[in-house]
């Protein structure tokens, strides 16, 4: 098992060194697919200022799993690699003062274009809401569908901390196409502005106007789109979207879009307390609670603590959901998720508030887990969630 760390020695705004950078990345994924179980401790030097080199596994991993002791999650060495890697570059990317690197987020974060021909028959095309705020969203229609009688609208938000990733970054891309396909959707997955630089509440209203331009703008969508069969799915932050649009929309109540499910995968929620899982888990690579808090700070407004009610959205100072007509919920967590503790407290709260809500667990699993086709516990989550919106769907 390796664990690849990027070593930047500053000087990360510079230009020129990047190119180097990725090229160098690249010929070590090839290094290493080449000579995985030769492969124990490799230096390579790149000439200006950037060295990459593979260990077998960090300090910090160790760490964890000493302190795990006999559980660690069993998931293949491709799959650690592609979570070290983004873990590692989002680290090198949130800076000290509280900003983000955008150069080197979008020149690492490999993009996916729109593609109107059918690719396993799946086309997309981006599709502009408001160019004042760089509201867009990528529409995936499922071409082999094109004569089915109605197809749900399920609508997306990505996972990245509110501050990293979009609709176009490639492996948010892949999930969508393999929502579209497996469930038979029209699939939109939305480009919501990213913290620092757009705070809360930014990301819910740009939520918020997605669902209110497609309310108004119906002729965008495949004609035999069905609103009112409209799911909103979200992993991590998303998830988090996902909730208060969710509150959002059914408090507007909207003209054409009934929102009657959401697919909660492994929402990012948290409050000042730490819990257990977050107290055993920290050094779990994406989500641990150094990265966290960060990212909290750098998304909530100027004075707040994490026991705000977009965070701590099941404590006391959440709203009353009782009344709403919120809807039918799938919540996933996964064992190795510091963050499961509060997914479960957001299930329990939403049973309590007399909501349908159901809980799927992976035990072995880490977070975002699912992005990574590679794992069958990906396979199957999808599985279980086009069950549900088949079951959502036979029930309205
Ligand atoms: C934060 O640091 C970066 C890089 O050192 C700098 O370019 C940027 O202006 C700083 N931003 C603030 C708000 O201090
Ligand atoms: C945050 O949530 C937990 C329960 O989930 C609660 O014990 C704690 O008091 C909450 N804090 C606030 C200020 O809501």
């Amino acid at each position: 098992m390796f664990d690849a760390v990027i070593l930047a020695s500053g000087g990360i705004n510079h230009t020129h060194p990047m190119k180097c950078h990725v090229t160098y990345f690249n010929y070590l994924l090839v290094r290493i697919t080449n000579l995985s179980s030769l492969l124990s401790s490799a230096t390579i030097k790149c000439p200006k200022r950037f060295v990459l080199f593979t260990q077998t596994l960090s300090a910090q991993t160790q760490t964890t799993m000493a302190q795990t002791s006999k559980q660690k999650p069993l998931l293949p060495w491709k799959t650690r690699f592609s979570i070290s890697f983004l873990s590692t570059l989002t680290d090198y990317a949130r800076r000290s003062n509280g900003t983000v690197n955008r150069r080197l987020m979008d020149f690492l974060d490999r993009k996916a274009q729109a593609n109107p021909t059918p690719v396993n028959a799946v086309s997309t095309i981006d599709v502009t809401v408001d160019p004042s705020r760089s509201l867009w969203f990528r529409l995936f229609t499922p071409d082999r569908d094109a004569n089915a009688a109605l197809l749900p609208v399920i609508v997306f938000f990505h996972g990245g901390g509110f501050a990293f990733l979009s609709p176009d970054s490639f492996a948010y891309d892949a999930v969508c196409r393999r929502f579209c396909r497996r469930f038979h959707a029209v699939v939109v997955s939305v480009n919501y502005r990213l913290t620092p630089e757009h705070r809360y509440p930014c990301q819910y209203e740009d939520g918020e106007a997605v669902l209110r331009f497609l309310d108004e703008n119906r002729q965008v969508l495949p004609e035999n789109a069905d609103l009112s069969k409209c799911f909103l799915v979200g992993d991590s932050a998303g998830g988090n979207l996902a909730h208060h649009v969710a509150v959002r929309v059914v408090k507007l109540g909207l003209r054409e879009i009934r929102v009657i499910g959401l697919v909660s995968i492994q929402p990012w929620f948290g409050g000042q307390e730490r819990t257990a899982a977050e107290v055993k888990f920290e050094g779990a690579p994406l989500v641990s609670m150094e990265r966290t808090d960060w990212l909290w700070k750098a998304f909530l407004p100027e004075g707040s603590d994490r026991d705000h009610p977009a965070v701590n959205v099941s404590g006391p100072n959440s709203q009353d959901l009782s009344g709403l007509d919120y809807p039918d919920t799938l919540v996933f967590v996964a064992g190795f998720d510091p963050l499961q503790d509060w997914q479960r407290r957001y299930y329990d709260w939403l049973r309590k508030s007399g909501k349908n809500a159901q809980l799927i667990h992976y035990p072995t699993m880490i977070h975002a887990f699912y992005i990574f086709p590679e794992l069958p516990e990906s396979s199957h989550l999808l599985s279980e969630v086009k069950d549900f919106i088949t079951k959502t769907i036979s029930r309205t």
